[in-house]
């Protein structure tokens, strides 16, 4: 008998969680105006909204809070964190920020601009916003086949290499001041990306002189997914693959809120001292000291630790195994979700489990909606609340209505998990009662974190 691949850590601290009646959720979401953004996460039971920053952190990792060293120039916790993400990643500078998006911006500020077009396997909204802020486009560069949410293919983060060139000879490597790829892709579903591809991205960016920057946040997952389906990889580790996966590029931007099983923290690591000589001056006027960045002592130190502990080989059995398992049992159920599951999420398909609710009356948000009145449950709606469009006074429907269930690190059980199924098999079995929603109020930008709404009758 094959034995269950078990929680690969023990529970020293526990926060307690607060349980509501279907009575009282119904009238908090009523409340939020049927927006779970607006829910205070004490009312949550289970918060599946995102897997950032939302991490367990290890009993190493909060020894290494107490040692941190706040030196403002220097300081030792630095030299750690720095030592660390050089060993890990193999680049040359290693400059400090507070989260993700803090390295997006310096590094688009010092490339981007108009006129320039930045391709990517998908730009995960933060980086796109960075992208486009200055001026710049970003473009995504998917094969067709990888956009079908039932299309199962191992590597379905992987960027068209033909697509790539193509946009190089069209718009002239001049106006491409660096290429990206998201490890693994999360726009896309969590997806990963293989040695292959990131091997040949590299190579057709370095033919015409392009730097090769990866987004890294969830680089450990990445990594299990090659060592598990990709030929020649099975004996090495998580950490040698990362190894691997990096030589191929000129920087990255990360966001240790993911793997790097910080609460906070990020960096941007780059080859070219030049490049690194402009951005740390801009660190500085922004988030900080080039020795802390956007971040305290204690963060460096518990992250150093952190990055290490994401490449443990039980751990990400584990973290990959938690997913599957809550993606197949939807799917013998007939729940459709997009496949093959990523490595963070579990996406619902929320056009075929409310096929009666249009998409312009929000079927992703109803389902999240539902999910949190039934269960408690908060997932994200990813779907025509946020990315429908305005042409004309007409609102476009997104191309997909999806819920992201993203499971934080080390934080729920597998009872937990077996809870979100059963919540949603319930929700399935009476799918048909389920009514649409309309929006009655809405800021100009990024509406889905604010939009109010309310049920159709
Ligand atoms: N890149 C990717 C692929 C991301 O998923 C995120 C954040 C960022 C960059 C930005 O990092 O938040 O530290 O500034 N993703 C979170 C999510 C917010 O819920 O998927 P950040």
């Amino acid at each position: 008998m094959r034995r269950e691949i078990i929680e690969p850590f023990r529970i020293k601290s526990v926060e307690r969680l607060r349980f509501t009646t279907e009575a009282e959720r119904r009238e908090i979401l009523r409340q939020a105006k049927y927006n779970p953004f607006l829910i205070d996460a004490e009312d949550v039971l289970i918060d599946l909204l995102t897997d950032s920053g939302t991490s367990a952190m290890s009993a190493e990792q909060w020894g290494g809070i107490m040692v941190g060293d706040e030196s403002y120039a220097g300081s030792r916790s630095f030299r750690r964190f720095e030592k660390t993400v050089r060993q890990i990643f193999g680049f040359r500078h290693v400059i400090p920020t507070h989260q993700g998006r803090a390295a997006e911006k310096i590094l688009c500020g010092l490339l981007g601009g108009p006129g320039k077009v930045i391709p990517n396997n998908s730009h995960f909204d933060t980086t796109r916003a960075n992208v486009e802020f200055t001026g710049a486009q970003a473009v995504d560069l998917l094969p067709d086949e990888a956009r079908d949410p039932a299309r199962e293919l191992p590597f379905k983060g992987d960027l068209d290499i033909a697509k790539l060139e193509k946009l190089i000879r069209d718009v002239g490597p001049s106006n491409v001041p660096f290429g990206m790829v998201t490890v693994t892709n999360n726009a896309g579903g969590g997806q990963p990306v293989s040695m292959a591809n990131i091997r040949a991205i590299s190579e057709t960016l370095r033919a015409h002189g392009i730097p090769f920057i990866v987004d890294a946040c969830r680089f450990a997952e990445n990594a299990w997914f090659i060592k598990t389906r990709e030929p020649g990889y099975a004996d090495k580790t998580p950490a040698e693959i990362a190894n691997e996966m990096f030589s191929y590029a000129d920087g990255a931007t990360m966001s240790l809120k993911k793997d790097g099983f910080g609460n906070i923290g990020g960096f941007l690591a780059l080859n070219d001292d030049v490049l690194a000589e402009r951005a740390r001056a801009v660190l500085i006027l922004t988030e900080g000291f080039p020795t802390y960045g956007g971040m305290a002592g204690r963060d460096m130190e518990a992250l150093a630790i952190g990055l290490w502990e994401a490449l443990d080989e039980r751990y990400l059995s584990y973290r990959i195994a938690t997913v599957r398992y809550l993606a197949d049992r939807l799917i013998e159920r007939g729940i459709a979700i997009v496949r093959p599951p990523g490595g963070h999420a579990v996406y619902l398909d929320a056009k075929d489990f409310y096929p009666h609710i249009p998409p312009l009356e929000y079927p992703a948000q109803v389902l999240v909606n539902e999910l949190y009145v039934a269960g408690g449950v908060r997932g994200v709606e990813i779907g025509s609340v946020m990315f429908g469009r305005c042409v004309d006074g007409v609102e476009q429907p997104a191309h997909q209505e999806l819920v992201r269930l993203a499971l934080p690190r080390r934080v729920y059980t597998q009872a937990h998990v077996i809870y979100v199924a059963q919540v949603l098999e319930e929700l399935h079995d009476n799918r048909g009662s389920a009514r649409g929603l309309r929006i009655v109020k809405q800021p100009p930008y990024l509406r889905h974190f604010t939009a109010e709404l309310e049920p159709l009758d």
